[in-house]
């Protein structure tokens, strides 16, 4: 049976990936901090799905999580299919007013991490032939975010790091997906302030049918899944918009300009 290691499963969009890809029969690995939650989790993967469902508490924000997560695998005798890279957070607020320890750990869990797991589990992948990435950006990653500027250069590096790993990747028999939810029912709009905001309240999907996006976008191997015709018809018209124009729509909405 294959395996998939989810990041960021303990709610929201991770907790909805990792029901996902055990009711596609795959045997989970869940990873956050909340252990509790993971637990709870793992009990209903296992009840529900009759797969296998591991724990590993990990705070991706630190240094050394990354490579203590490849041992606790090897420890337990793990070997990854599928990473799906989901952990990450955002924080609403001029750059220079926001907490810097905060920002710097949001860029350790949304790039750091990511990134570093990826390159440990992707030599097994490749000499297995099989399984791949699916890694969790926004539609945030198609424009500068004022306001919010660290979470959206998170977000265009996600993406940037996705299309690139997809072509060095193409012909291996390994899928490499990019999800990109726009505003979604979780811990998300709490946690970083844009739960306040009437164009993130009102537009928000449900974590379910996000994640139920992502894993039929990554099944069938496709390169970008952007969930909900409102967030792909936003996407598309960035394209022919002028950057600069782009951004003081986006600092407008986020107020920046207040
Ligand atoms: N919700 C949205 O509107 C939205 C839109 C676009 C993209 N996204 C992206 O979707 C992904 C999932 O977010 P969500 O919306 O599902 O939000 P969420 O409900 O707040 O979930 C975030 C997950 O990331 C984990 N996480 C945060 N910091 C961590 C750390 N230091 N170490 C390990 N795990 C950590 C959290 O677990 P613990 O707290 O237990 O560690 C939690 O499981 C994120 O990458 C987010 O940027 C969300």
């Amino acid at each position: 049976m294959p395996t998939t290691l989810v990041t960021g499963a303990s709610s929201g969009i991770g907790w909805e990936l990792a029901k996902q890809f055990a009711r596609g029969g795959n045997d989970v690995v869940v990873v956050a901090r909340s252990e509790g939650k993971l637990n709870e989790l793992a009990e209903q993967i296992r009840r529900e799905h009759h797969v296998d469902a591991n724990v590993i508490v990990s705070d991706l924000s630190k240094p050394d999580a990354v490579d203590a997560l490849c041992d606790q695998l090897r420890e337990r005798e793990i070997r990854v299919d599928t990473l799906v890279n989901n952990a990450g957070f955002g924080a609403l607020g001029k750059f220079a007013e926001l907490s810097a320890d905060r920002q710097t750990d949001m860029l350790m869990v949304n790039v750091v991490a990511l990134t570093r797991l990826a390159r440990q589990l992707l030599p097994g992948m490749i000499e297995r032939k099989r399984g791949g990435i699916l890694n969790v950006g926004s539609i945030a990653a198609h424009q500068a975010g004022p306001n919010m500027s660290v979470y959206y250069a998170s977000k265009a590096y996600v993406l940037s790091l996705t299309e690139g790993l997809r072509e060095e990747l193409s012909g291996t028999g390994l899928h490499v997906t990019c999800l990109e939810p726009g505003p979604t029912e979780t811990g998300f709009g709490d946690d970083s302030g844009m739960g306040r905001l009437k164009s993130f309240s009102t537009q928000a999907m449900s974590a379910a049918a996000v994640a139920e996006a992502g894993y039929e976008g990554y099944v069938n191997n496709e390169d970008v899944v952007i969930p909900g015709w409102k967030n792909r018809l936003l996407v598309t018209s960035t394209g022919f918009i002028p950057r600069s124009l782009t951004r003081k729509v986006v600092a407008k909405m986020q107020g920046a300009y207040e």
